[in-house]
């Protein structure tokens, strides 16, 4: 019954021929990106690599100004490598997602020790890298080292859905996307393919609005024939994402330092430094419970108004409170005195700091300057 619909549309197959009319677009439209090397030319393995990780759930343009500062402070993945952790996850910060930068700095120690500084081939090589995933081994392959073979990201995911008109809601029609992603893969260019396929995402077949008047595949495209391209990919109804609760406690010493705690390596925000607060539960713990968990003895001013920071499993919500102490203020036990130390609010910046506590620190801090 689609074939018969099919055969009545003025379709070419996607095939061949659309993958050149892609390739030829993307001669003379591809994006100017710092890691890319012009069409037809292969990029450097280490440069691909550092900017998958960073495009890794943040945006080319918040990614490029962090990636032009790693390729600056580290060149090579030897020099990476070589690298204090808390140099890279200090550079990192704000970029969202530490584990990425924890799994960049061990990838780039396994690179270095076991592979003399070469990022392996193939595809199953990289794979076996820390923080390489199967999308990320797909696109160092295909665009470092010529492989054929197909990552899909969301770009890709939504024009491959769109053209051939997949009517599966994500996730579960991730396979087949990869599947008829990989049946179009060229032999000669897979890499160009690929960040084709990612710009007409990124720039042509947007989500919201896509402009099939200017596309170079119109004329092969089944979503855009059928009047239903911005309708797709469907996608399964998201699950809720919960709140959770919590309460911080801004220690801010007369000599401007300010009490952060270090957060045990493993798990959410492993390794960054915190403001210390209570534990972040489903429920709002009482505000007279809350203050017989302070770090330090003092009175304690919450600050009007709440601190959000979005998860990819939660929503967190956080009371603020603020309290002025002397320089000789002592740590209450139950603040875990060993991971405690006192930092310059100004050297903040520079220190492993999360956004989210950032945002934490400023909404304490922003009267007191006034
Ligand atoms: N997103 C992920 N990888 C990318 C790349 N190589 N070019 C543009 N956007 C991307
Ligand atoms: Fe996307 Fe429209 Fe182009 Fe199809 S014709 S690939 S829906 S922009």
């Amino acid at each position: 019954m689609s074939t018969v619909a099919q055969k009545q549309l003025p379709l070419r197959p996607a095939g061949p021929a659309t993958v050149d009319r892609l390739l030829e677009w993307y001669d003379a439209e591809s994006r100017d990106l710092p890691w890319r090397s012009p069409p037809g030319k292969r990029a450097n393995p280490y440069r691909v690599w550092l900017s998958e990780i960073m495009l890794q759930q943040t945006t080319v343009k918040a990614v490029i100004p962090y990636y032009i500062d790693f390729l600056g402070r580290w060149p090579t993945v030897t020099k990476l490598a070589a690298a204090d952790l808390d140099d890279v996850l200090a550079a990192w910060a704000g970029l969202g997602y530490y584990t990425r930068a924890r799994n960049l700095h061990k990838c780039a120690a396994t690179v270095a020790k076991d592979y003399g500084g070469r990022f392996p081939k193939p595809e199953t090589e990289l794979l076996k890298l820390p923080g390489i995933g199967p999308y990320t081994a797909a696109a160092i392959a295909a665009i470092a080292f010529g492989e054929k073979t197909a990552p899909v990201d969301g770009n890709i995911e939504r024009v491959v859905a769109r053209l051939f008109a997949l009517q599966l809601p994500l996730p579960s029609a991730k396979p087949e996307i990869k599947r008829f992603a990989t049946s179009m893969v060229p032999n000669d260019r897979p890499g160009d393919f690929a960040q084709a396929m990612m710009d007409l995402g990124a720039t042509v077949c947007t989500p919201r609005r896509p402009s099939c008047l200017t596309c170079p595949l119109q004329t092969d495209c089944h979503a855009s024939a059928r009047g239903i391209a911005s309708e797709l990919p469907r996608k399964a109804p998201k699950p809720e994402r919960p709140n959770r609760y919590g309460h911080a406690f801004v220690a801010l010493r007369e000599d401007g330092c300010v009490l952060m705690r270090r957060r045990p390596p493993a798990g959410l925000l492993g390794g960054m430094l915190e403001v210390p607060s209570t534990d972040w539960l489903a429920v709002k713990t009482p505000l007279k419970k809350a203050l017989r968990t302070v770090p330090v003895a003092s009175e304690w001013w919450a600050i009007p108004g709440i601190v959000t920071h979005t998860f990819t499993h939660f929503r967190l919500r956080l009371q603020v409170h603020l309290a002025i102490v002397p320089v000789d203020a002592s740590l209450q036990l139950w603040a875990e005195p060993d991971r405690c130390s006192w930092i310059s609010r100004h050297k903040l910046d520079d220190a492993a700091v999360p956004s989210l506590m950032h945002k934490v620190l400023q909404h304490a801090l922003k009267n007191l300057d006034a």
